[in-house]
Parts: C-alpha cells; structure tokens; sequence
C-alpha cells in the first residue's frame, strides 16, 4: 500500500535576523522568493497536498505566490515548529504521510526527499540530517550506544557533550499523520525557548520503539536554512557556483563562472560563449554558437544561432533570430522580434516591433510599436513618435527602405518599399514606394562672425 503524501512547509517564523520589513520567506535566491524553491521542490513529489503555515506578513507571502496551488494555513501565534505543524493537521488524513519542509531552505533537493520517502518504511519516521561543520544554533541528532537515534535536543537545551554533536536536524521530517498527530498532543512546551517543538516527536517515537530511519543529505548547503542576509548571500553564491558548473559541463564557455548570475532558467546549446557579469533572468534559450558580451541582461528571450551580443545590452521578452548583432549598448523591450542577420547597434531601444531579415538600425534609434521589413536601414537618431500622449500608433516601414539620419516618424504612418527619407524629415504622411520623399528644410545661410575679444 503507498499512503497519499502531505507535505507541509513551516514558514510562520518572523526572521527577525533578516532585518526586513519582507517576510524571510519572499528574500530571493537566484531571482525566486526561498518560498517557492521549496513549493517547487514539494510539487515534483506530486503529493496530495501542499500547505503553508504561515504568519508574519501573511498578506504579503499569499500576495506573492497566487500562482501556486497550495494551502494556506494560518498559525495565529508562532509558539514553535510543534504547533505550526499543528495547524495543518486538521486537513489531513490519519492514513497518509506527513513530509514537513522548512520554508527558509530553499535548496533542499528532490532526490534526497524521494530517497528518505522510500527509505523510510511508512510506519516509521524518517529525518534528513547532515554532519555540519558549525552547527552551532542547530539541534542536534542524540544516538543510543548502538547509533539508534533516540531525541533531537535544541542547542538552547543540550548539554555539553551534546553539544558536541555534529550531526544536526535539517527541520525535514517524514511522519505517518495518525502517530504525528497522537505525539503532537503530547509535545509540551517546558524548555528554554518555551515553545512547542516539533523535534520532540522523536523522543516519543523512539520510546515507543518506532524505527527512526536518518537520510543524509548531499552536503550541508543543500539543508542549510537562511536566518539572516550572510547566510542569504553564502547560499546565493553556492547556487550559482552549482549552475555555472553544469552550464560548463553542458558545453557553455563562462569566461569566469565566478562573475555570472542566473536567476532563472538557461537553456543553452553548444559553443556558446558569455562573458564576464552576464545576468540571465526568467526563461533564456540561446542558441549554438552564440556569443553574449561583457555587462549584458538578457530576461526572457530566446537568441537563434551565431547571435552577437556586444556588452552593456539589455534584452527582455524578445526573440532573436540567427546571425543578428546587438549592442553594444542596445535595449530590446518587450515584444522585439529580430529576423535573422538584423543588426541593432548602439543607443538603439526597440519595443513591439518586428525587424526584418537584414534590417539594420545602427545608432541611437527609437523604434516602437513598428513593423520593418527585410533589408531595410534606419540611419543614426531616428525615432518612431509612436505615442500620441493618449493612443499607441503603428509604424510600417516596408522593404528595402533608407531612412535618413534624424528623421521622425509620426505614426501612424507606413514608408512604402524601397522608398527613400531624407535626412531630418518629419515625416507625418505616408512615403510612396520606390521615391524620395524629404520635409521641407530650413535654407542653409552663412552669417558673418562678430564677436568681441573682452
Ligand atoms: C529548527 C529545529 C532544529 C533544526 C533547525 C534547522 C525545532 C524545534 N528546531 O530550529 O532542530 O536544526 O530548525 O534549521 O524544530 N516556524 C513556524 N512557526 C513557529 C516556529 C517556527 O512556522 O511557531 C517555522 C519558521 O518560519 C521556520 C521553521 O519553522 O521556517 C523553523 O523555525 P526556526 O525558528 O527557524 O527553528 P530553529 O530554531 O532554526
Ligand atoms: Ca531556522
């Protein structure tokens, strides 16, 4: 028989050590609130039930994650781990399984869960542990002479030799509800902290002979839980330490690993180069070949193949054909589209625009809410007026277009193909194909000088 799997993540606690008007739980690691790290890591298990014991800043936590499904669970007052647990149980059933994870150890991993799920008999308890270098602060896994575990005790009530004990209690706990619930009425809260711990189960489970079975998790930064922001930092730099390493695995040049941050997820093929102080948000794809240049922010966007992208770019919800150049210095906003061999160049700002294959825009450009066609050149300082200070209008600019320096574009307006601007034209009629079309310049004049030396 499997038993239906609950899980229920603590995340009452306040996290005064952050020093934080945000509750500890929404600080971000790689970009996601710790939160939903584990939220993430509890759905790969595909349990019955997920919820959340929360607290402090309530409103904040639901406000931030109405994208998952959970349930969310209210501990009114946070008297320990022992009573938050205590508020979920209500809504589980005594013939399943109880996995508690702590809302503050975001990289927990799911394999190590799976392995203490089925390493852990149903009937039995199971507890993720691990050999800490400095566990002070943590409590500690107390074994019997034959290495049975028989207590978990605080740091705040062991004693000195307990003390000692490297071994520590991860917060991670697998429980069968009908047992949990029993013991949970028997915890009680006469210890230093004066709270009703969670860990106290353990005791009761050993004495009743119950088989507590201990996993080992894969290093301590796997379980380590963040109290304050050097933690929080400590364990930002393992993460990225982890990622680099299997980008470089999988084929990825990271000209220093140890400059390079993603807050997200890349997907990466081969012979791709990224310089140093790259940040890849939310989903990237980039494709093989590519080349991503010193200081760039690429959030959302996919890149075709042989793609340059000189430094200093920023780049979010765009797709990118093969062959382009970008940068340096360029902004793609939303909704840009290059077509292959485009060419962006320095100071130029795309938003919700399509470029055409070989369409270049060289320099200090805004082109917005614009279609281009192939094979089109947009000279230095030209702007799309796209926005009339109440409505967005269309541009079109069609195939084998020249656009002198310097132009406006008042759309909503279309520049037939193979048409020719004038540089400085304030162009707010459509341009015929195939002609030049130029507005109306002032007369060059020659004025003398005539000025006096003081
Ligand atoms: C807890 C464990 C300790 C373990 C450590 C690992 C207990 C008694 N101790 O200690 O053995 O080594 O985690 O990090 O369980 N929380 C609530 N409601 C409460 C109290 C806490 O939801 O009333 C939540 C916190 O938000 C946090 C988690 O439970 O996510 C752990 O609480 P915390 O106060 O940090 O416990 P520790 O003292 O670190
Ligand atoms: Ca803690």
């Amino acid at each position: 028989m499997t038993m239906p799997l609950h899980i229920i993540i603590l995340a009452a606690g306040q996290g005064k050590r952050m020093r934080s008007a945000l509750p500890k739980v929404l600080h971000t690691l790689a970009g996601k609130p710790l939160l939903h790290h584990v939220v993430s890591t509890a759905e790969q298990l595909k349990p019955t039930g997920v919820y959340i014991v929360y607290g402090h800043g309530g409103k904040q936590v639901q406000a931030k994650s109405q994208h998952l499904s959970i349930q969310w669970v209210e501990q009114v007052q946070q008297l320990g781990t022992g009573h938050a647990v205590v508020q979920a149980m209500p809504f589980i059933h005594d013939e399943s399984r109880v996995l508690v994870l702590v809302g503050d150890t975001p990289l927990i991993n799911p394999e190590t869960l799976r392995k203490l799920l089925s390493n852990t008999p149903e009937s039995a308890v199971g507890v993720v542990t691990v050999q800490m270098p400095d566990p002070t602060g943590l409590g500690r896994i107390v074994r019997d002479a034959n290495d049975k575990v028989i207590g978990i005790v605080e740091e705040k009530d062991a004693n000195d030799q307990q003390r000692q004990l490297k071994e520590i209690n991860t917060g991670i706990i697998v429980v069968p509800a009908k047992q949990l619930r029993r013991w949970l009425s028997e915890v009680k809260n006469n210890n230093t902290q004066g709270e009703f711990y969670l860990t106290d189960i353990i005791q009761l489970a050993a004495k009743e002979g119950i088989e507590i079975n201990t996993m080992s998790a894969t290093s301590h930064y796997e379980v380590q839980g963040i109290n304050d922001r050097i933690q929080l930092a400590l364990l930002e730099r393992y993460y990225q330490q982890q990622s680099s390493e299997q980008l470089m695995r999988d084929g990825v040049t990271l000209l220093d690993p140890n400059r390079f941050d993603l807050r997200g997820e890349l997907q990466a093929a081969t012979d791709v180069t990224i310089d140093i102080n790259v940040v890849i948000e939310g989903k990237v794809i980039i494709g093989e070949g590519c080349y991503i240049g010193p200081h760039c922010i690429l959030r959302d966007v996919t890149l075709g193949k042989n793609v340059v992208v000189k430094s200093h770019s920023v780049m979010e919800e765009s797709v990118i054909g093969d062959d382009c150049i970008i940068g340096p210095f360029a902004r793609l906003r939303p909704g840009t589209q290059l077509a292959s061999n485009a060419h962006i160049g320095n100071f130029v700002e795309v938003k919700k625009s399509k470029i055409g294959k070989g369409s270049k825009i060289n320099h200090l450009s805004y082109v917005g809410d614009a279609i281009v066609g192939s094979k089109v050149n947009i000279g230095a300082g030209t702007i799309t007026c796209n926005y009339d200070g109440v409505n967005k209008h269309q541009t079109i600019i069609e195939d084998n277009v020249f656009i002198g320096s310097d132009t406006q574009l008042i759309a909503p307006v279309t520049i037939g193909s193979g048409a020719v601007i004038g540089a400085g034209s304030t162009v707010t009629k459509d341009a015929p194909e195939d002609a030049i079309t130029v507005t109306q310049r002032l007369d060059q004049r020659v004025l003398k000088k005539n000025r006096k030396k003081s």
